[in-house]
Parts: structure tokens; sequence; C-alpha cells
């Protein structure tokens, strides 16, 4: 076992990447995806990518860069690409804290805004959702708060990642324990059945997400989304650079509808990124309203 392990090892050629080369790889991942690399991160480079230059047949990251400019299968090597430089942490009711002053507020308000126009209708945009916890848990507190009410109402979750495996595996809605990380034991009890891969999602909750890959780069993509009520996009832009971040919460801007509001994650703020959005502050959170 052990000599098949160090074997195993002494196959996979650690491969060093050069600084110019490190810039032009970085250069080419901010400008497919807008996510922006640290040069203290160099080091990941060299360990994510030399399993796969490995696999390529490459001995530099030079012959990779061509790679992934000219080659026939440069299409299907972004989504590789893709997979290697995104972080795809997320846990079912993650920022509970958040969470709660969202659904006793935002939620709430636009519920109630909804009720007294007669108009049953509420669509959010989960940007950034990576394997599906985030946009679950926003059916799930729908279904609390709206309860027997809820086959009444016409609610579409749109669910997006740049990572093709990602959607993939959201879409399935069978999940292992560390997804439950920060879940209240009565949610997990209430909404999944143990299923012989894991936990299955409650298939009402799950019907209100509609899962699809898209790149927040891809303004055109962007503007197909329905126009929503709510946008949470947590977690998300921290790894952009200020450009990126004021394109994509320009496009949120325009995509939400007039008193609609964006949720981001805990550490992440619109402070230097925009001015048009009205900060309303509950304890928790702070939710960003398109006045209108
Ligand atoms: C850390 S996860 C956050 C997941 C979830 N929003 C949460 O807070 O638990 C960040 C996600 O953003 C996605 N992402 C990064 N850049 C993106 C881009 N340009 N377009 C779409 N998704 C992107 C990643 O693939 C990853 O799944």
């Amino acid at each position: 076992m052990g000599s098949l392990f160090s074997s195993s090892i002494s196959l996979r050629k650690s491969v060093r990447i050069a600084d110019d080369e490190f810039i032009q790889l970085r250069d080419f991942i901010y400008e497919k995806s807008g996510i922006f690399v640290d040069v203290k991160r160099k080091y990941l480079f060299e360990s994510r990518f030399s399993k796969r230059l490995n696999e390529l047949g490459l001995s530099n990251f030079a012959d990779y860069l061509k790679y992934l400019k000219f080659d026939m299968k440069k299409a299907e090597e972004l989504t590789t690409l893709f997979e290697m430089v995104t972080t795809n942490e997320t846990s079912f009711c993650r920022d509970m804290k958040q969470l709660k002053a969202f659904q006793g507020n935002v939620l709430k308000e636009k519920i109630d805004e909804q009720r007294k126009t007669g108009k049953l209708e509420l669509n959010i945009w989960s940007a950034g959702c990576s394997s599906g916890e985030e946009p679950y848990t926003l059916s799930i507190l729908l279904h609390e708060s709206l309860k027997m009410e809820l086959p009444r109402w016409k609610i579409t979750i749109t669910a997006v990642d740049l990572s093709k495996a990602m959607i993939k595996r959201a879409q399935t809605g069978v999940y292992g324990d560390y997804a439950f990380k920060t879940t209240p034991d009565d949610i997990k009890a209430k909404y999944f059945k143990k299923d012989p891969e894991g936990w299955k999602i409650n298939p009402e909750v799950q019907s209100l997400v509609k899962f699809q890959q898209m790149n927040l780069n891809d303004p055109l993509a962007l503007k197909r989304v329905a126009r929503s009520h709510i946008v949470f996009c947590r977690n998300v832009i921290i790894y952009f650079d200020e450009s990126m971040k004021k394109k994509v919460v320009g496009s949120f801007y325009d995509n939400l509808l007039p008193g609609g509001y964006l949720m981001l994650g805990h550490s992440e703020t619109l402070h230097k990124i925009s001015q048009t959005f009205k900060p309303v502050y509950h304890p928790g959170t702070i939710a960003y309203k398109k006045e209108g």
C-alpha cells in the first residue's frame, strides 16, 4: 500500500510557474471570469494546476496558456479552468443571523407589498449559488413564511453559478453531512429525507429553484435574467476586483425592480462600489435597497 502511494505521488510532477506566466494566466482568468488572483496566491496556481498540466501531458505553463487560447478543446478547458479557480464553500442556512433578519424584515416587506397589490409573485436571484444550498435555503424560508398560502404564489428562485459541476450537483438535490454544518436540526428533519447517497431535499422546496450555469462577467447573459424583487449575492464579489464588482453590482441594480433588495455576504459591502443603493440596517445584516 505504502509503495503504491509513493509511486503515484512521484508520477505527479509539480510544475513551477514563472512570474510572467503567472501574470498571463491571471489576466486570462480575470478577462474570462472577473476573478482576480493576488500574486500572494501564486503558489496556489502551482498546486492546483500541476495535476491538470500532467493530465494534458504539458510540461510548462507557457504551453498551457497556448492550449487555453488556441486548442480545439479550449472551450472545454475553460470549464475545467473555472472549476480550478473557484472557491465553492457553502452550506444550508449559512449565516443564520442574517437570514433571520432577512426573513423578518426584507422578505416580510416584499410579501406584504405583493399581498397588497394582489400580485402574489416573487422573483429571487441567487447569483453565485455554488452547489445549491443558498437558493434551497431561500426556498425553505419562503415555505416557512408563507406556509399554507404558498401554493397560491408564483415564486421563482433563479440560481446561477460559473461552475458547471456545482450546478449539476445542485440539481441532484442530495447532500452529505457537511452541507448541514450551519443548519438547525428541525429544518433538516422537516425538509430532507435520508437517501442512499445522503440527504434528499423535499421536492416542493426544490421545485421553486431553477438552476443555470452563468458567468457574472457576461453582461448579455445577466440581462436575460427575469427582473427580481431580491438578489442574493453572498461571498462572491470578494473574489472580484473593484472594476468587476462595480460592473456586477450595476447589473444587479438594473435587474432589480423598484424597491428591490440586494443582499451581500457579511464581510462584503458596497462602500466604494456603488452609491445608488440605499443601505437599510437591521440587527444582523445590511440590506441594499433600490429606491423606486
Ligand atoms: C464561496 S461560494 C458562495 C456560495 C453561496 N453564495 C454562499 O454564500 O454560501 C462562491 C461562488 O461564486 C461562484 N463564482 C465566482 N465567480 C463567478 C462568476 N464570474 N460567475 C458566476 N459565479 C461565480 C463560484 O463558482 C462559487 O460557487
